[in-house]
């Protein structure tokens, strides 16, 4: 019920201002609000609610069954600091959805059904400090520089998603990254992930739930976690010679090879016009001794 409902004495309602007064008039149907908060936590809302107040920095619609998130009307919410829609049906893509947010601090999209994200999905987020994007099942890529324009981003969660693989560059030029959840993902240790092994050893990130961060493919490594997975990479990866690594060595040992046949002949040659020089010397002496 809202407050100008009630048999309130008229000089509280004055008193309280109309701000507020108009802001709890504008609270959108099956939601809560309080001073510039607007809660809507397990409504089995379909959609975005309708007439948010405009002037809202935390909003709240987890455990709904939204799967969009219209754009346009996000971006009339500007001062939006917080944004929690952890358990929805957000998927597909959400590239260019928080294109006007660009006070959001906090946000958490996990346990929806988010399938990949690319630098647009985030880059307008220049505040950005918690991402939450874990339990996303079917989240089975994420883009080289999702997170280029993250910089202030300090709390990173992709745990339990489909991802097999994240670039090193991806999270390594974060400057303030302090926590980043990997845990039970299908981890695909190959070399390039030998990369981002040896990265996780020497930065001083946090990694919450180390046991559970662990290869998946290939076989030969499955269920290896990271320290035991970078002794067997390393041994794999840095002793290992490709095939044009074989046709470098052949082409190096050939330019040995016909360096010294070269030299040989070279030498070769010196000798003979010595010895024909010398032996002319001689010859003359000869000459002159008669
Ligand atoms: C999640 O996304 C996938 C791929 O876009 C789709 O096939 C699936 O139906 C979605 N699941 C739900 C529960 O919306
Ligand atoms: C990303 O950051 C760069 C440099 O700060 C800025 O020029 C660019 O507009 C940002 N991109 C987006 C999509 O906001
Ligand atoms: C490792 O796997 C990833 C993802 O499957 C792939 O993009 C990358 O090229 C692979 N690297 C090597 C050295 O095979
Ligand atoms: C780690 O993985 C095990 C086995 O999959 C699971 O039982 C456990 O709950 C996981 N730990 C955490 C903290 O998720």
């Amino acid at each position: 019920m809202s407050p100008l409902g009630a048999p309130w004495p008229l000089s509280l309602v004055i008193l309280l201002g109309m701000g507020v007064a108009s802001e709890r008039i504008d609270c959108p149907s099956r939601c809560s609000c309080r001073y510039l908060g607007v809660n809507c936590t397990g409504q089995q809302l379909q959609e975005f609610p309708a007439a948010i107040p405009l002037d809202t920095r935390q909003l709240i619609l987890a455990a709904n069954n939204v799967s969009y998130l219209p754009a346009v009307e996000l971006s009339f919410l500007a001062d939006l600091v917080y944004l929690d829609c952890r358990k929805n049906l957000l998927g597909d893509d959400l590239d260019f959805t928080f294109i006007g947010l660009a006070k959001l601090v906090y946000l958490d999209l996990s346990f929806n059904n988010l399938t990949q994200v690319t630098f647009s999905t985030f880059s307008h987020l220049l505040s950005l400090v918690v991402l939450k994007i874990a339990d996303n099942p079917n989240l089975v890529a994420i883009e080289k520089d999702a997170f280029a324009n993250n910089t202030w981003l300090r709390h990173l969660d992709v745990s339990r998603t489909g991802l097999t693989f994240l670039d090193t560059s991806t999270v390594q030029d974060l400057p303030n990254l302090r926590f980043l959840g990997l845990s039970d993902n299908l981890w695909h240790c190959n070399c390039s992930f030998l990369d981002f092994i040896t990265w996780m050893t020497e930065s001083n990130v946090r990694f919450p739930d180390a046991a559970n961060i662990t290869c998946y493919t290939p076989a030969g490594l499955r269920a290896l976690k990271m320290s035991a997975a970078e002794a067997q990479l390393r041994f794999d990866c840095l002793t290992q010679l490709h095939k044009q690594d074989y046709i470098f060595l052949c082409l190096i040992g050939f330019c040995i090879f016909f360096a010294g046949v070269v030299a040989a002949w070279l030498a070769g040659i010196c000798a003979v016009i010595y010895k024909v020089h010398t032996s002319k010397g001689e010859e003359e002496a000869e000459y002159k001794d008669t």
